[in-house]
């Protein structure tokens, strides 16, 4: 009998998110699919992050099915109780690069790169791009670093360009100068206006730490072998190119939670669609799609600020009064700690909290692909988060864009201006425009938002499918992958 072949041990990947929901959602649908590809992955998460997906999103009973995927967790350096929303956000960078870093050189060392039961040790990195101290490892160790970054390649382009807009004096942004055009993002010259730049640029002087971290991090990306993109070539063509000059080899493999999907059905790994919970840190309360199940198509707009927004009670009320004189059905995602102030729930007035069952209803958390694919679904008013942009460009929704922090003032811009698929109502807040804007996105120019955004989500479906761009990037993503091992 000749020497059995032992068949060759599968890549080991090490997927490493800034532990936040947008971040730790979208890599961990990357995780998912380099697992469909027999890949082993270990993805590492803070312990905070990691007892929050448990409680909420079966993360376990969705990953059994691949042998080789592991979790492993690491401290990211917050207390519990840290509220980690709002601005106060930002304190996991320091918290991040203070406490996490230094611990995760102990662990790749101790566990001589994961290597455990059979496993190779880890033979590639695919690190958040904000993490640059897993890439400092990576390069000092000779391990092949790949950066994902999870918001657009609009945001990504215009935060690596920070040091050419800080020499041509563009930021800090001064109250008065906010609408003049911004000439320092190569493509973008013609749109984008210095309110438009991401929100790291709203800060008093350029050296405030939120600028000057997001543009250290973001400029060290080229070291990559490699770089992946959560979006697609006809979405963001323009400036993928721009992207391309600087690092070629790019990856542009999203909108991930559809390429999942579609996945998923053609490896039939089950007769009915396995959950791909969006790996929510929250309860998701499912009784809003019965209420939607009662409503007219097209007819209720999905209001949902994403996983870190906080709204002044102020805000609240003119978001409420603006709905409820819109005339409009609306369900509204009123997250646990949404609310500015000790204890933000009391803020909600009572008449918000009963809400007007018939035509408002508010839940905690909601299973938002889902809600934004129901029939009943007309119109989504967003913080412009990039997942929930691209979740609503899949489903075809319109969006009426009030974007709070960081990548969201530019999505916006390019939702209304750029992709032409909805309103941006940036740096307001006043019930009569929030009613004028609703009734414009749901009645008054429904046709001409539905017509275009039917368009993009054509183009969304393109990309994952068979031979589309994103899903032959995936391929050649997972083919370079395992070069690395050959
Ligand atoms: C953060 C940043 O805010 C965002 O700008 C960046 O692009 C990614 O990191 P987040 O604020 O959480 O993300 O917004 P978003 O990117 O939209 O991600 C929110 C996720 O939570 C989406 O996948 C959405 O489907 C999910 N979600 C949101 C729910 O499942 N239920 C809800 O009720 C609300």
């Amino acid at each position: 009998m000749g020497h059995q072949q032992q068949s060759p041990l599968p890549p080991h990947v090490l997927i490493f998110p800034l532990p936040i929901q947008g971040h730790v959602n979208s890599m961990l649908k990357l995780a998912e699919l380099l697992s469909l590809a027999a890949v082993d992955v270990t993805f590492l998460v803070s312990d905070f992050s990691h007892r929050r997906l448990l409680r909420h999103a079966d993360i376990h009973s969705r990953f059994s099915r691949y042998p080789g995927f592991r979790f492993k967790t690491i401290s990211d350096g917050l207390p519990d109780d840290h509220p980690r929303a709002g601005e106060r956000i930002m304190e996991i960078m320091p918290s991040i690069k203070n406490v996490t870093a230094s611990l995760f050189k102990e662990m790749m060392v101790a566990t001589d790169c994961f290597r455990s039961d059979g496993r190779r040790p880890v033979t590639c990195i695919i690190a958040d791009g904000v993490l640059s101290f897993a890439g400092d490892f990576a390069v000092e160790k000779g391990i092949p670093l790949v950066y994902f970054r999870t918001v657009s390649a609009c945001s990504f382009w215009a935060c690596f360009c920070f040091q050419e807009i800080m020499e041509a004096g563009e930021v800090p942004l001064k109250g008065n100068g906010m609408d003049l055009l911004v000439k320092s993002v190569p493509g973008m010259e013609g749109f984008l206006r210095r309110r438009d730049l991401p929100g790291f640029c709203r800060v008093d002087e350029v050296s405030d730490p939120r600028f000057q971290v997001i543009k250290t991090e973001t400029r060290q990306t080229p070291r990559a072998q490699a770089v992946i993109l959560n979006t697609f070539e006809n979405l963001e063509g323009p400036v993928l190119s721009h992207i391309r000059t600087r690092m070629p080899n790019l990856f542009t493999i999203g909108p991930l939670h559809s390429h999942l999907k579609s996945r998923l059905l053609k490896e039939k790994t089950t007769t009915t669609l396995p959950s791909t919970a969006s790996g929510s840190f929250w309860e998701e309360d499912r009784s809003c799609i019965e209420w939607l199940d009662r409503k007219p198509p097209k007819s209720v707009i999905y209001v949902s600020f994403g996983s870190i927004t906080v709204l002044s009670r102020d805000q609240l009320m003119e978001f409420w009064y603006g709905l409820v004189n819109s005339g409009q059905y609306f369900l509204w995602v009123m997250r646990p700690d949404s609310i500015a102030g000790k204890d933000g729930k009391s803020q909600i007035p009572a008449e918000i909290s009963e809400g007007t069952k018939e035509r408002g209803y508010m839940v905690g958390w909601a299973p938002q692909e889902e809600v934004l694919n129901h029939h009943a679904i007309g119109g989504f008013l967003t913080h412009s988060g990039w997942n929930s942009t691209l979740e609503s460009i899949v489903a075809g929704v319109p969006m009426i864009c009030w974007p709070y922090f960081a990548d969201q003032m530019i999505n916006s811009r390019f939702v209304s201006e750029v992709w032409k698929i909805g309103l941006d109502m940036k740096d307001t807040c006043d019930r009569a425009l929030i009613e004028k804007m609703v009734r414009d996105l749901m009645v008054v120019r429904k046709d001409e938002f539905i017509r275009s955004v039917d368009r993009m989500a054509k183009m969304a479906r393109e990309a994952v499918s068979g031979r589309g761009s994103s899903y032959c990037n995936l391929d050649g993503l997972i083919e370079y992958v395992r070069s690395m091992v050959a």
